[in-house]
């Protein structure tokens, strides 16, 4: 492994939103079973009550919540309600997964910025609906998946990946849709592994000599390194006093003699 490599301790918690079928919720799901893999998915939550994806959440016997947008009056009280769903597993990382429903700003400045998505077309191009249409329609020759971060504006944020396949003149939208699936299916799991890389190793110092981490209790917001350095100094202080006390006795025991004689 050379230097540059990321150190990973641990799988980071991802939560998935979905709307429907959740064919990238399966692949991602099915990317976590791999140990080696830098994330597990603690939680599921869908809009729709009848979201066929919801079957992974049985199968994989993963957490979900069903927060329904129709139960609500308002955005602002829908987002909330997701948001308090939230609070009952750990999660690092929102991947909305054919997610239909935009979050607000109200969502977001509460949630944070670890929130990611994936888009069926090749951003900038082709942002909302009808994606496969507007491709085909503008005679392109390619087309292809992105994921990215979400911001407030819709599907502009920050660009983590995209795949991209060839536009044949012979695709009509059922096959060009079915053919970017798969290469979506690869791109999530992918760009969830780019996303540890980037934003959590920094904070996944070296495991720590298991003999120093009982001392490390009530200093969780110490990093191992601190630790180490506060152990080094304890050392230093201690071998100090004890060779004070020891020249202190050679002292004591010169002026006994001294006396005696
Ligand atoms: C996927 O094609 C995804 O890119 C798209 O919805 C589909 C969900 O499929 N997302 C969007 O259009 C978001 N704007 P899935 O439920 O089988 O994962």
């Amino acid at each position: 492994m050379s230097n540059d490599t990321p150190q990973i301790r641990q799988k980071i918690n991802v939560c998935v939103f979905i709307s429907g079928r959740g064919s990238n919720l399966k692949a991602i799901l099915e990317a976590c079973e791999n140990p080696n893999f830098p994330a597990r998915v603690s939680c599921i939550v869908s809009n729709k009550p009848d979201a066929g994806g919801l079957e992974y959440a049985q199968q994989y016997k993963i957490p979900f919540a069903v927060i329904s947008h129709k139960d609500y009056t308002n955005k602002q009280d829908f987002e909330q309600g997701i948001l308090d769903a939230l609070t009952h597993e750990p999660i690092d990382l929102i991947c909305l997964a054919g997610f239909m429903r935009i979050l607000s700003p109200y969502f977001l400045t509460r949630w944070g910025d670890n929130i990611i998505n994936i888009h069926p077309s090749l951003l900038p191009k082709y942002k909302g609906l009808d994606t496969h249409a507007r491709a085909i329609e503008a005679g392109d020759a390619e087309t292809g998946c992105t994921v990215h971060y979400v911001i407030p504006e819709m599907d502009a944020g920050e660009i983590i990946l995209q795949r991209s396949i060839e536009i044949t003149k012979n695709d009509t939208l059922t096959t060009l849709a079915q053919r970017l699936l798969g290469e979506e299916h690869f791109a999530y799991p992918e760009a969830i592994k780019a996303v540890v890389e980037q934003k959590f190793t920094q904070h996944y110092e070296p495991k720590l000599d298991l003999s120093l981490t009982n001392t490390t209790q009530g200093k969780q917001d110490m990093t191992d390194k601190e630790v180490l350095n506060g152990h080094k100094e304890m050392w230093a202080s201690f071998t100090n006093t004890m060779k004070f006390g020891t020249l202190s006795i050679i002292v004591l025991l010169i002026l006994m003699a001294l006396f005696l004689l």
